[in-house]
This record gives C-alpha cells, sequence and structure tokens, in this order.
C-alpha cells in the first residue's frame, strides 16, 4: 500500500507530460521574452557597427573623392512589399543616392521583391507586435546600414504598409538642402542636420506606459520625467544610429516583457526615450511619417482602402504643422491600394 504523500508524488509525475501536452492550450500565452542568445548576436553585430562607424568618421576627411551622401531605407515587415513597384519607381534614375535593407521576420514566407529589392535582405529574426523584438529588428537594420556604406547619412525606418508622398529628389532636397553641388559626406557629418523622430512627454496613458513592466521596472536607468512616446517610424542622422546601436544601459530595461494587460509598446518609447535624454537638440520633434490615429483605440491606425486613394488624399496627407517639412511617407495603405496609386504615380505623386 503507498502513503498517500507518494502517491501524490507519483500522480503528478505521470501527468507531467500531459500538462505539458496541454498547457499551450489552457494558458495564456508567455509574453515575449528576448534571451540571451538572441542578445549576443546582436551584441556582436552591433559591436562591428559601432567600430565600422568610428573608422569611418576617423578617416573620411582624408579622402580626396567625396561622393555625395545617401538616404539608408530600412524596411521592416513581416509580410510581403505590396507596395514594392510603387517604391521602385521612387527610386529610379537616383541609384547612388541611397541604400536599400529589407527585415524580414524568417518564419513568414514572403515573395522577393527583385529589383531594386534583390539581395538586400539582412539576418533577421522572428518579431512580435508590441514587443522588444521591434526595437531589436529596428537596431538590426542601422546596424548593416552603417556597417555597408559610409556614405549613408540619414537612416529611413519604414514599414510594408508605407507609401512615398513624395518623389526621391523632392526628399533628398529637403533633408540635405540645396546645397548638394558642395555638400560632400564629411561636411554633412560636420553640420547641425538633425534627426526626424517624433517626442512627445504629454501623452494621456504614458504613466500606463512607463510601469509596464513593473511599477519600479525602469529605475533608476529612466525615471517617469524622462519617459517619452512618439511614432515607431523615423529618419535618424548618423551620428544618431551610432548612438542607438552602442546602447547598452537603456536596453537592458526596455528589453523586459511588458506585465500588464494592456500592450506597452516598447518600440514607440526606446528610441524616442533614448535621444532625448542624448541629444534633445538633435532632433526635430516629428517624424516625417504620416499616420491617422482619429477614431482608433486598438493600437492599429487607420488603413485607407483602394477606393479611398485620389489626388486629393495625398496632398491631404503631405499636409504638416512643421515648419519647413512635408510629410513624406504615409501609413497604412492595404496592398489592394497599389494599383490606384500606381495610376496616380506620375501625375500626382512623384510630381513635385
Ligand atoms: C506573398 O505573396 C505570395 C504571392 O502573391 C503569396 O503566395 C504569399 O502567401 C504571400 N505571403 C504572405 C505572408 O502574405
Ligand atoms: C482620418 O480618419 C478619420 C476617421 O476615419 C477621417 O474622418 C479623416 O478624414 C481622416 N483624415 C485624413 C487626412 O485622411
Ligand atoms: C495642424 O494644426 C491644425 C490646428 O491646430 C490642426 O487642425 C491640423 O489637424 C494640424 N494638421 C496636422 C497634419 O497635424
Amino acid at each position: 500500500m503507498l502513503s498517500p504523500p507518494l502517491l501524490v508524488t507519483i500522480t503528478l509525475f505521470f501527468s507531467l507530460p500531459f500538462i505539458f501536452f496541454f498547457a499551450p492550450q489552457i494558458l495564456p500565452p508567455a509574453p515575449f521574452t528576448f534571451t540571451i542568445s538572441d542578445d549576443l548576436d546582436d551584441l556582436a553585430l552591433f559591436t562591428r557597427a559601432s567600430r565600422a562607424a568610428h573608422s569611418v568618421s576617423t578617416t573620411s576627411h582624408l579622402g580626396t573623392i567625396n561622393p555625395k551622401p545617401k538616404i539608408a531605407f530600412l524596411f521592416l515587415t513581416n509580410t510581403n512589399l505590396s507596395f514594392a513597384p510603387l517604391w521602385e519607381k521612387f527610386f529610379q534614375g537616383n541609384r547612388d543616392l541611397f541604400n536599400i535593407y529589407i527585415h524580414s521576420d524568417p518564419s513568414v514566407h514572403i515573395t522577393p521583391p527583385g529589383g531594386v529589392f534583390s539581395d538586400r535582405f539582412i539576418p533577421s529574426k522572428k518579431t512580435f507586435r508590441s514587443s522588444p523584438s521591434l526595437i531589436a529588428a529596428a537596431r538590426r537594420l542601422l546596424a548593416n546600414a552603417l556597417i555597408d556604406d559610409p556614405m549613408n547619412q540619414y537612416f529611413a525606418l519604414v514599414s510594408q504598409h508605407c507609401i512615398p508622398l513624395h518623389s526621391f529628389r523632392f526628399m533628398y532636397r529637403s533633408l540635405f538642402g540645396n546645397e548638394l553641388t558642395i555638400l560632400t559626406s564629411f561636411a554633412f557629418s560636420q553640420s547641425n542636420y538633425k534627426s526626424f523622430i517624433e517626442i512627445l512627454a504629454d501623452e494621456p496613458n504614458l504613466y500606463d506606459r512607463y510601469v509596464g513592466r513593473g511599477e519600479h521596472a525602469m529605475l533608476p536607468e529612466v525615471t517617469f520625467d524622462e519617459f517619452r512616446v512618439g511614432s515607431q517610424f523615423f529618419v535618424l542622422i548618423r551620428r544618431h544610429a551610432v548612438s542607438v546601436v552602442r546602447e547598452r544601459r537603456l536596453w537592458k530595461k526596455f528589453r523586459l516583457p511588458c506585465v500588464t494587460e494592456e500592450p506597452c509598446y516598447p518600440e514607440e518609447h526606446y528610441f524616442p526615450t533614448f535621444l532625448s535624454m542624448e541629444d534633445p537638440n538633435g532632433c526635430n520633434g516629428f517624424t516625417l511619417t504620416r499616420v491617422n490615429w482619429t477614431g482608433c483605440w486598438d493600437g492599429h491606425p487607420r488603413l485607407y482602402t483602394a477606393p479611398e486613394v485620389s489626388r486629393e488624399l495625398v496632398f491631404e496627407l503631405r499636409q504638416s504643422n512643421f515648419s519647413g517639412y512635408d510629410y513624406m511617407f504615409a501609413r497604412k495603405f492595404s496592398p489592394e491600394s497599389l494599383a490606384p496609386l500606381m495610376d496616380i504615380a506620375d501625375d500626382v505623386i512623384f510630381r513635385d
């Protein structure tokens, strides 16, 4: 006869496989956690990027040939790049002025778009909505672009739902100014150019997001007074791209999983908080990516559909309240919007 405690132990022991088998169906999904090995891979990449950036900044002024500065376009996606044909048109004729880098969730089967997007995929990892995996993906894009080409001077993060609102030339002129003939890459790195990143301190649910990882989880690195929010999509200058891939202190906190019911959207906080602490005067506190949050409560902005695409919509979306700058990109558009957007590409979007 077995003693009752032993019986309980044996029963528990044999039920373990069942618990493991059924637990995924019974328990809510575990919060996303960032593993040590993910972090080590990234750390090696970020160290390489930081070294590459350092060696360029100490030698670039010695060169006699000074090619024009470039814009790095960083595509962060977990589905097909439906607007690839529109972007293709955007890039046409500007071969020496841009580079493309794509971070694509490896667990999703996407169709490589070809053309200017051929061979532009960087080593990527799985991403999850409103999790630190999106911060890591954006940093991988910045690091790859820093290593790849020292002429990359602006780094524009976009998603598969973003569309261009102006021609490439217009955007290039807006970002670099009009003195392109004399503006060398070295001159640019020494100048007062600023990043375009939204940095807000007065959002109503900011405190809930601050305590999303636990009440004192962000201390002492980030006090609530230092905590900021802004759009996930930004255009950074090279100096800031380097700071971001070198950053370790805040990442230690932002990589922690959210523990509250409400999502805490770390990707909307890490970059604005870090840059506002590091170099507030080097940032324009606004983004160049237009998004419409009117009437949206579930964390998804308004999705424009094909019948809504028109010349008037493009004109309206371009308009900003930022002195001297139009919006350059807009999101989100449904994949079916491609056809009507292509119809107005030459006559409306890229005529400016
Ligand atoms: C991407 O597009 C291809 C071809 O149109 C389609 O078969 C595939 O399912 C799409 N993938 C995703 C993730 O939507
Ligand atoms: C933003 O979305 C709201 C609600 O759907 C809509 O009424 C408004 O016209 C949109 N604004 C623009 C600029 O498209
Ligand atoms: C610009 O400011 C006006 C007045 O505050 C506001 O009605 C409008 O929505 C703003 N436009 C954009 C694009 O934010």
